[in-house]
């Protein structure tokens, strides 16, 4: 491997091997505007085995990698999801995360989850045909079992604002003989469709589908990404439970709003906000 990321693909076995090697390197960050046409994916880092490739991505932005640049392992050993849960990510599924950095204003960082599960329904459909849908706020769904979700982690300071998009897809892992819940809570590409699935097609695939929502995002195109995330999903107008940091209650999803909040209404008819971090919809029904 040359020292240097000026190459597409840099292919790293482990992840002491690639900071040795690149332990005094600078890279430069493209200073990006609006306009740009994103990049996704140009530069990819490849690994066997990391801790998460979002923490990967975070260290890689420190030391300068640009815009668009993917880090993706075969395994995780501390893969991460949301609220801080642990995310199961042996050989076979599909772990990766996408390095996005430019000053977007709040609304359309906000979109920014949601435009990532609109990214990977579009792709799994479109490659598989399978009715996927999304659970709010970036779950991907078969039916009632989890097929991929989205971690985002976002910092912003004076000097430097990005995010971190990690994108989890249960791809050839399967979960047939997992111990329960896992077992009747997720499923994979694979255990759906019988057979194995292309790992690389399906991470194209997922890049080329987010380069296209998140450049309607960047053009302020928010109203459009909010629209087809409605069409993706099957849990407007239905029953849903909440779980708060408190106990979880019931109400019904009315509307996902421009700025990624989900309204609800509780049943005694209070009309809420919810925003992704702290809250989780376990029950829908479908
Ligand atoms: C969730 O639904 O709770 C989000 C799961 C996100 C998992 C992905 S796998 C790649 C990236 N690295 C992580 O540690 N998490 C995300």
């Amino acid at each position: 491997m040359e020292d240097t990321c000026d190459a597409p693909f840099v292919e790293c076995n482990s992840n002491r091997k690639f900071f040795e090697k690149h332990s005094k390197l600078k890279f430069t960050t493209g200073d990006h505007t609006k306009a740009d046409v994103p990049r996704i994916g140009e530069v990819v880092f490849r690994f066997e085995n990391v801790g998460s490739t979002n923490d990967v991505a975070k260290t890689l932005v420190k030391k300068g990698l640009p815009e668009g640049t993917v880090v993706i392992a075969k395994m995780q050993e501390q893969g991460r999801g949301r609220r801080n849960k642990k995310w199961v990510s042996p050989s076979g599924g599909l772990w990766f995360s996408i390095i996005l950095r430019r000053k977007i204003s709040p609304s359309c960082m906000s979109l920014i989850p949601i435009a990532a599960g609109v990214s990977i329904t579009r792709a799994i459909r479109r490659l598989y045909q399978i009715d996927v849908t999304l659970k709010w706020p970036n779950d991907v769904m078969a039916g009632t079992r989890k097929i991929g979700g989205i971690l985002t982690e976002t910092s912003s300071t004076i000097d430097d604002c990005y995010a971190v998009v990690g994108f989890g897809i249960n791809a050839n892992n399967s979960f047939k003989s997992m111990p329960a819940p896992l077992r009747n809570e997720m499923i994979s590409l694979s255990d759906l469709l019988g057979s194995e699935v292309n790992i690389d097609q399906l991470m194209q695939e997922s890049l080329s589908e987010f380069s296209q929502v998140y450049a309607k995002i960047l053009s302020d195109n928010l109203g459009d990404v909010v629209r087809e995330w409605k069409t993706l999903t099957n849990m407007l107008r239905k029953p849903i439970l909440v779980y708060e940091d408190e106990a979880p209650f019931e109400a019904t999803a009315l509307d996902l709003d421009s700025d990624g909040a989900l309204l609800i209404q509780t049943k005694d008819g209070v009309l809420r906000r919810l925003y992704s971090g702290n809250i989780s919809i376990r029950r829908i029904e479908v």
